[in-house]
């Protein structure tokens, strides 16, 4: 890639901006050759192996005697869906002191959003827009995760989702790639530390690589069907970051792009993935990836799909059983698989290497560290703040929030309030419900003079399983269903109340994995009761629990005040209860716009401009639908205070600025109310003439500011046209260029609430080998008087 570009440049006389991508790729070391070396065909085989010890709910399940002698044999290379510091330790001391080399295993689990102290789901800790927050509960769930003897975690999730009906938007970063590719490198950090070889460093695996998050319809696993330029600019750019910030591994995708499925994709995986950008960490499948070939009907047998995986450039098979049945005929079928076999293996062995595993193979399952590590109140401290600032206020009309002394009675209303078990959200490792602490006994105790009553509003009745995941969970997900009673005497609890905190969403298992919905409103049981609550005329507070955005547009009309809550982990009910009291004024902001409609879906606001830019007046004809106003129902950046802030003097450190120079943004911010608050500072960009069209907006840079009453400050951000490249697929395999022209700055509270423009101008064209997104915008703050 980079050879191209000089000659390109050599050509063209364009600056070659930024680095070339990571290092190249090590020598495997002294210790994997010769174990290498030492290997038969079927111990090399047996390290691509992982298998299932358990299942994501029932952990250890699987493991057995028969499962021991396999990894005596050799036949395994790790295990997924275990834990536990006594149990790993003598799955490893079988490995190490029972097979013929001694070679340690691998143990994964998703580990997603904590182990046992549970944090806000990713989709909400990315709300936070606060990287060295989400770093730290990364680096938590590392130290408990690893103290139960893992040192693999299936995270980050790094699919960029732009369709709320995909149930798996709860596992990701949202809809953008500059806050997604800046969270992953904060997610990598925390999980794998300073040094993967540090006993408290889990090797983090950015997935699905790639494309996941495109899925047609939003429905999980179909195709995605995206041009080059979507890929390279928006699916693409949070594994390049995973790929700088050194995460050990990644993880294909279930999907396929235009009909080659990422399993069996040489183009991009062993191309751009290994290729151009010089990834040396372990690839593993997806749960069963490689025998679905066969279904997506691109092997005709499992030796096929096997031989096509490994060429693919897949190391592991993740539960499939495939390449530990199939490899040894395929290779001896195909002699030129053996050299891709051996890269295979050196990947698993240097993954062991770099987590320390031959030196300290027992340093992570330590029962006395698991006795002492979990759920601390250190972490339960990181689990509330990581909860308080994941809040989102949508809509506080009359400044209804925070809950005024004055408000005696009140009431609580919606099942979802006393459903703690929602609040661990979908993955949820070793979190218990016992350990969650619940909304209505926080408000009790945060609001000692009211007296708060709760009804349900309806019946929550367990649904029969209605899905099975890849990983082979069933659902637990409820029906809601009406109930004349419950809605009377739902009602009745509002009459008398002073205020009502309506608490309305979803049930934690309608998102997550092989959770999409073609309808992503209320049930029509909440629907009803929010009706009948609002009809009251009673002050209503909605308080949303859910992992998705919902398209609830009635009752954003309706009612004066909504909160964002997600699920929010272990600390859920005080983080809550922090907000509705004012002690803390919400400072989140959402990470994925929310739609009017199931059928506005997918969507994004960085979309482009188009021939006919949508318009609000229907007479013309413009790129909108008829029914439904122009804008989302809440935009991608948006999130209200309590405070308020006051945006001025946007100023550049210069107008003009080569391809390869750089410029300084700055921007005065100041709290103008009587409230400490936080205020996400937003940067927006727009290339408004290139030679492609170019999104009306797209985010470049963010900063969450602190600020006391009357404070102001200076947020200066530096950007480098790099970042404004656009990618070029057109010429030698692809390229970012950066053409000459003026760039619009943005700078606001949201994409939709832009405080400040301006504009300059990049004087020279250029090329740049970094996926514009994938470069973070420096921030600074200092105190202005
Ligand atoms: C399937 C999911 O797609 C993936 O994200 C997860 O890591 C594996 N199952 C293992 O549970």
């Amino acid at each position: 890639m980079l050879r191209r570009i000089l000659v390109a440049l050599a050509c063209l006389s364009l600056s070659v901006v930024g680095a070339a991508v990571a290092q190249p790729a090590e020598q495997p070391s002294q210790r994997v050759r010769d174990l290498l070396g030492r290997m038969t065909l079927d111990e090399k085989i047996g390290q691509l192996n992982q298998v299932p010890g358990g299942r994501q709910r029932a952990l250890n399940s699987r493991l057995d005697a028969a499962a021991l002698d396999r990894v005596r044999r050799g036949e395994i290379g790790s295990f997924l869906h275990v834990a536990g510091a006594a149990q790993i330790r003598e799955l490893q001391r079988v490995a190490v002191v029972e097979s013929r080399l001694g070679v340690p295993l691998l143990f994964g689990m998703d580990v997603v959003h904590g182990y046992k102290t549970m944090f806000p789901v990713p989709l909400a800790l990315a709300a936070s827009w606060d990287p060295a927050l989400v770093e730290q509960t990364a680096r938590v769930a590392a130290v408990e995760a690893t103290a139960a003897g893992l040192n693999w975690t299936f995270s980050p999730m790094v699919d960029i989702a732009r369709d709320p009906r995909w149930g798996r938007v709860v596992e990701g970063a949202g809809e953008d790639p500059y806050l997604g590719s800046i969270l992953t490198t904060a997610q990598v950090r925390g999980y794998q530390g300073s040094s993967l070889a540090d006993t408290t460093s889990i090797l983090a695996t950015a997935k699905h690589f790639v494309g996941y998050g495109a899925a047609v319809g939003g429905r999980d696993y179909d195709s995605a069907d995206i041009t080059d330029r979507t890929l390279h600019e928006v699916y693409l750019p949070p594994f390049h970051a995973a790929v700088q910030a050194g995460a050990g591994s990644m993880m294909t995708a279930f999907n396929d792009i235009a009909g080659v499925p990422l399993t069996a994709h040489p183009a991009l995986v062993r191309g751009l993935l290994r290729g151009e950008w010089n990834y040396d960490g372990l690839i593993v499948s997806d749960w069963n990836a490689i025998p679905e070939l066969l279904n997506h009907g691109v092997a005709a047998t499992p030796r096929e799909a096997g031989a096509a995986a490994l060429r693919g450039g897949v190391d592991m098979d993740m539960a499939g059983n495939l390449y530990s049945a199939e490899l040894k005929g395929a290779i001896e079928a195909d002699p030129a698989l053996l050299p891709m076999l051996d890269e295979a293996v050196i990947a698993v062995l240097t993954a062991k290497e770099r987590l320390g595993l031959f030196d300290t193979p027992y340093g992570r399952a330590d029962p006395a560290r698991e006795a002492a590590a979990m759920l601390t109140p250190e972490h339960r401290a990181l689990a509330r703040e990581a909860a308080r600032r994941s809040i989102v206020l949508l809509k506080n009309d009359g400044d209804l929030l925070p809950i005024v002394a004055s408000a005696r009675r009140i009431a609580v209303i919606g099942a979802l309030a006393e459903d703690a078990n929602s609040s661990l959200g979908s993955w949820r490792a070793q979190g218990k419900v016992e350990d969650v602490r619940p909304l209505i006994p926080a408000l009790r105790e945060a609001l000692p003079q009211a007296t708060i009553t709760y009804a349900q509003g309806y019946r929550p009745e367990a649904a029969q399983a209605i899905a099975v995941t890849a990983s082979g969970e069933g659902a637990q997900a409820v029906h809601e269903v009406s109930d004349a009673e419950a809605l009377a005497a739902a009602v009745e609890a509002a009459r008398a109340s002073d205020l009502v905190l309506l608490v309305v969403g979803e049930h934690f298992d309608r998102s997550g994995e092989a959770r999409s919905y073609t309808d992503i409103g209320l049930s029509a049981a909440q629907d009803a009761l929010a009706a009948a609550v609002l009809d009251t005329g009673k002050p209503v507070v909605v308080i949303l629990m859910n992992g998705r955005p919902l398209a609830i547009p009635e009752l954003a009309e309706r009612a004066p005040a909504i909160l964002e809550t997600w699920f929010l982990g272990v600390e859920s009910g005080p983080a809550i209860a922090d907000v509705l009291t004012g002690r803390v004024s919400p400072g989140g902001r959402l990470p994925i716009s929310f739609p009017r409609a199931n059928g506005a879906a997918p969507l994004t606001y960085a979309h482009l401009p188009t021939g006919r830019p949508a318009a609000e007046d229907l007479v013309r004809d413009t790129a909108r639908y008829r029914d439904q106003p122009i804008t989302p129902l809440f935009a991608f950046g948006h999130g209200l205070s309590y405070a308020r802030f006051q945006y001025s003097d946007l100023l550049l450190s210069q107008t003009e600025v080569a391809a390869d120079g750089q410029i300084e943004v700055g921007v005065t911010v100041r709290n103008t109310s009587a409230i400490p608050a936080d205020e996400v500072v937003q940067l927006y960009v727009r290339d408004p003439v290139a030679a492609v069209s170019r999104p009306v907006q797209e985010l470049r840079g963010f900063r969450r500011v602190a600020l006391v009453p009357g404070q102001a400050k200076r947020v200066r951000f530096t950007l480098t046209p790099a970042q404004l490249a656009y990618w070029d697929g057109t010429v030698d395999g692809g390229r970012w260029r950066i053409q000459a022209g003026d760039i619009q700055v943005m700078v606001g509270a949201s994409s939709a609430d832009i405080r400040e423009r301006t504009t300059f101008t990049i004087t020279s064209d250029g090329v740049s080998a970094i996926p514009a997104t994938a470069i973070p915008t420096q921030s600074a703050e200092e105190p202005r008087p």
